[in-house]
């Protein structure tokens, strides 16, 4: 709880190109939630850091993303959207929650093998205690829920673990926080293989529609992806490639699934994926345009980040200064 809100925390990687999944599915319903809670937004730049990063790469997109985020309608002055690493308190909250953590804990994290594989040359202690420094994130803000992918389950079941192992021990320090579920957005499949997820990180570029895809590729790969032989726009789970496009169709549209059978009955899919075409363009050029004319305002982007990050550290400041005394540190003098 902050003040009268619940709490609502989400960190995201500036890492891969955000996808038309990640907006239709997370970003575009993300918009209203600061009615409800105190929103919190940081791009996770330190856990970046656990797998190689070309540094100025890295700067580039952490703040395009954190531009884009307002672009889709986060206002800046309403959500805290920040960089983690502006802010003190993730690393030395993390170091804490690290002497309450286990090792085998951490060893069973299936992110942990996946990525140890994939960096067999570079598994760093960093990589290993990722977890621990999203826990940290989550309960420096107190969160009471924390919208999350099915990838990123067994990291909250952790925080939530580790929260109430300093509570058990402490009292009241932490906030157990939630998985958000609310109104969810809509699941976005990938174009080429409509029984997979639309990814940031497949290697088929064809698969998935990038928020900075142009008006041509968006075409192209909406004409591109794959249908069946039934020839009939039907929302069944048998024609899984034209349900992905239905529902594509219907989130940029704000219709549902049963009026988009009604519109296309009788046609074939070449219009229909033409439409399709059409309703992300309408959707994504927008976006892109705000994007661009955001880039513009250096100053006022400069701004937001430096107020968030200032409202930020002084948020989590609490927390930490809590867990600090707790554990047995020295009161500060001032
Ligand atoms: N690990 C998350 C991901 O890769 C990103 C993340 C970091 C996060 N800290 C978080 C997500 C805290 C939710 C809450 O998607």
């Amino acid at each position: 709880m902050i003040g009268d809100k619940k709490a609502l925390f989400s960190g995201m990687q500036a890492t891969g190109n955000l996808t038309l999944g990640n907006y239709l599915g997370a970003l575009k319903n993300w918009v209203n939630l600061c009615d409800e809670y105190e929103c919190f937004y940081s791009v996770v730049d330190m856990h970046s850091i656990t797998v190689r990063q070309d540094p100025a790469e890295l700067r580039k997109r952490a703040r395009a993303l954190l531009t884009l985020y307002i672009a889709a309608g986060l206002d800046p002055e309403k959500n805290c959207i920040y960089y983690q690493s502006h802010v003190t308190g993730h690393a030395e909250l993390a170091w804490i929650l690290n002497c309450y953590t286990y090792m085998g804990e951490l060893n069973r994290m299936t992110q942990f093998k996946d990525k140890s594989a994939k960096h067999a040359d570079n598994i760093n202690a960093g990589l290993f205690d990722y977890p621990v420094l999203m826990a940290a994130d989550i309960l420096l803000y107190q969160a009471d829920v924390v919208p999350v992918g099915i990838d990123q389950m067994q990291h909250l079941e952790l925080t939530r673990d580790i929260a109430q192992r300093f509570n058990s021990i402490y009292g009241d320090v932490f906030t157990v926080p939630e998985a958000y579920i609310g109104k969810q957005g809509a699941k976005i499949m990938s174009l080429q293989d409509p029984s997979k997820k639309m990814s940031k990180s497949d290697e088929n570029p064809n698969a998935s529609i990038y928020l900075m895809d142009d008006p041509d590729t968006i075409m192209r790969k909406c004409k591109r992806a794959v249908t069946d032989s039934e020839a009939c726009v039907a929302y069944r789970d048998e024609q899984p490639g034209v349900k992905n496009l239905i529902d594509i169709y219907s989130a940029c549209l704000n219709k549902t699934p049963a009026e988009v059978e009604k519109e296309f009955e009788g046609k074939g899919y070449g219009d229909f994926k033409m439409a399709v075409g059409e309703a992300v363009i309408s959707v994504l050029k927008p976006l892109q345009d705000r994007v661009a004319e955001l880039e513009k305002d250096k100053a006022y982007i400069d701004t937001v980040i430096k107020n968030n990050a200032e409202k930020a550290q002084y948020v989590s400041n609490k927390t930490l200064r809590k867990a600090q005394k707790k554990v047995g540190f020295p009161e500060r003098p001032r």
